[in-house]
């Protein structure tokens, strides 16, 4: 591939979607030092591995990635298959590994339903607006096209997220909240916090202790 080299390094972009420089985070699109791997359950969006998070035996060894990026995926599971999924990002992240997860934040959007209404304007996102009903219960435009992927099927605090990826082995795990977006770095081991938590500082995201 062009630009590998020794020292580059590998993620795994879960849940990817179309292809899109745009949906891979800033911090992993350092030309030359990441190599992005994507996968997701949903051939049509052409995806280098076709399969699920909560089963990726097949397709991805065990300590294969110096990192896993999940951006407005584990939202797309079934609750019980929560547990799989994060065990699986655990089994395939090298010891340096680190996990950066963004999901819906299920206490933002029910704060604005309460206030402004379930079916009020939250943000517009380039597919068009976005309401609390389409976050809790996935894009419904999407949905209405017969892409049932997109659906949501559970939902997350920053309370829960993190109390979830410390029982699925991650030694560090750090939560904020912004705007309508939870986000999570898990780390495999405790002595790498501080320059993870540095490298994402470089590309915009802040977690406390950075
Ligand atoms: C809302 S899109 C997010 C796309 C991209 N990550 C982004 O943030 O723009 C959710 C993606 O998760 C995928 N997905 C849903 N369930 C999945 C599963 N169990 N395993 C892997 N991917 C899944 C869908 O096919 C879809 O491409």
């Amino acid at each position: 591939m062009d630009g590998v080299t020794e020292t580059t390094r590998c993620v795994l972009h879960v849940g990817c979607g179309a292809p899109g420089i745009e949906r891979l985070h800033p911090v992993f699109r350092a030309a030359g030092r990441w190599q992005e791997v994507r996968l997701d359950v949903d051939p049509r969006v052409a995806p280098d591995i076709v399969c699920s998070t909560t089963d990726m035996q097949r397709a991805v060894q065990d300590a294969s990635f110096d990192a896993l990026w999940s951006s407005h995926n584990i939202e797309h599971l079934y609750d019980h298959e929560v547990t799989l999924a994060f065990a699986e990002f655990r089994r395939v992240l090298k010891r340096s590994g680190f996990a950066l997860i963004r999901c819906p934040d299920l206490q933002a959007i029910i704060e604005a339903a309460r206030t402004d209404g379930l079916e009020s304007v939250a943000y517009v996102a380039p597919a068009g607006p976005v309401t609390p009903l389409d976050m809790l219960y996935g894009f419904r435009p999407s949905i209405a096209r017969g892409n049932e992927f997109m659906a949501h099927k559970t939902g997350f605090t920053d309370l829960r997220l993190g109390r979830l990826l410390i029982e699925a082995g991650f030694a560090e795990v750090r939560t904020k909240r912004a705007l309508f977006d939870l986000w999570a770095v898990a780390i495999v081991d405790p002595g790498r916090t501080d320059s993870v938590l540095a490298q994402l500082s470089t590309s915009g995201i802040e977690f406390d202790g950075a």
